[in-house]
């Protein structure tokens, strides 16, 4: 049976990244491509940035590769997460050899909450002078992501994981969140260590080799995977997956780069590498492998795109690779 997989390349330099790993999953496997809009250039002409039949194509189909939206990424990437019904987003930082990192020895995972805690939507204006956010943090979603996580560490044979909070400050919700993730973790004989997430965010730069897989709430995890692309040379080089119970949705971490968008300089690397995720969410192990391994030759010996300081376009890094898979 030919899989489908979704491809909404958005804005931007979506729309030069995503035809490029387009063109990887095909020199790879047997797949059926259904094309779907969403962003600025959609919202410009129908007056919606996720028109309704590209949510539903995402929300049925097994997986979905999303490129970027612009000024409306919140209103498209929002509601695509909860389409896949997203409950952990997964997002790799991993330094490559060949390309100038601050923290060159960085290999690191973060797992984080994709649903609730500050990024739950319950803000509100009280009076002129004061604005709440309420905080939603449930046992359920909790252990799930930390079901997720032993799967996680016990299928890539690492040893445990870190839980990253700060639940000596909040007590009730990161609490909450630290105990069901450890009960789990127990449970399942997967060891665990804990992490206070503003200590992380200095032991992460100063040796980043102390983490491998690390368990964070919503916000921790944005913000911490952030500081991580800036340890290992860049967000041309991050991917992400977002997943849920039966499917799941990949995107490079970066945006649609206006500075740069048009021009064929994009690089390719994150998008490429979040659809070797997609092969191995699919199941197709070893065919994501080699594309890893095949966008890691090209960053080790080139050609490289502006961002890594080569003068290389998108296409000459995707035929690259390419060439590399033969
Ligand atoms: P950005 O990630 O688009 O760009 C930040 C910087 O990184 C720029 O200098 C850009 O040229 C560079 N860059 C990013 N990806 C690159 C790549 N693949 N190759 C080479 N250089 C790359 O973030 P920014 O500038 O904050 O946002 C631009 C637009 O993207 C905004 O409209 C924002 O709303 C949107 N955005 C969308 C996201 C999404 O759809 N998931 C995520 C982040 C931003
Ligand atoms: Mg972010």
């Amino acid at each position: 049976m030919t899989e489908e997989i979704v491809v909404i390349p958005g804005d931007g330099i979506g729309r030069e990244v995503v035809p490029a790993a387009v063109s990887v999953l095909e020199a790879v496997g047997d797949f059926e491509f259904v094309e779907a809009d969403a962003g600025d250039a959609v919202e410009a002409e129908t007056g919606e940035a996720l028109p309704a039949e590209t949510y539903e194509l995402a929300a049925s189909a097994d997986a979905t590769l999303f490129g970027a939206a612009g000024e409306t990424a919140a209103d498209v990437i929002l509601p695509l997460r909860t389409a896949v019904d997203s409950f952990v987003n997964v997002r790799p930082a991993k330094a490559y050899p060949g390309v100038d990192a601050l923290r060159p020895e960085t290999d690191l995972v973060f797992l984080r909450e994709n649903t609730e805690g500050v990024y739950a939507g319950h803000e509100d204006r009280l009076s002129e002078d004061l604005s709440t956010l309420t905080r939603v943090v449930t046992t359920s979603a909790s252990e799930r992501l930390a079901e997720f996580a032993c799967d996680y560490v016990e299928d890539r044979a690492y040893d445990g994981f870190s839980v990253a909070h700060k639940a000596n400050v909040m007590r009730e919700t990161d609490g909450r969140f630290r105990d069901a993730v450890v009960s789990v973790a127990d449970d399942r004989g997967v060891e665990t260590d804990e992490v206070l997430m503003d200590a992380f965010a200095t032991r992460v730069c100063l040796d980043p080799t102390q983490f491998d897989v690390v368990v964070c709430p919503n916000l921790a995890g944005d913000v911490l995977s952030d500081l991580a692309a800036g340890l290992v040379g860049g967000l041309g080089l991050l991917p992400s997956a977002n997943i849920g119970p039966d499917r799941a949705l990949f995107e490079p971490v970066h945006g649609t780069a206006p500075d740069i968008a048009g021009e064929g300089v994009a690089n390719p690397s994150a998008t490429i590498v979040s659809a070797a995720m997609l092969l191995e969410y699919l199941g197709y192990d070893d065919e994501g492998r080699a594309v890893r391994d095949a966008v890691e030759s090209v960053l080790a010996d080139g050609p490289r795109t502006p961002d890594l300081g080569g003068d290389a376009s998108t296409e000459d890094v995707t035929h690259a690779v390419l060439e590399r898979l033969d």
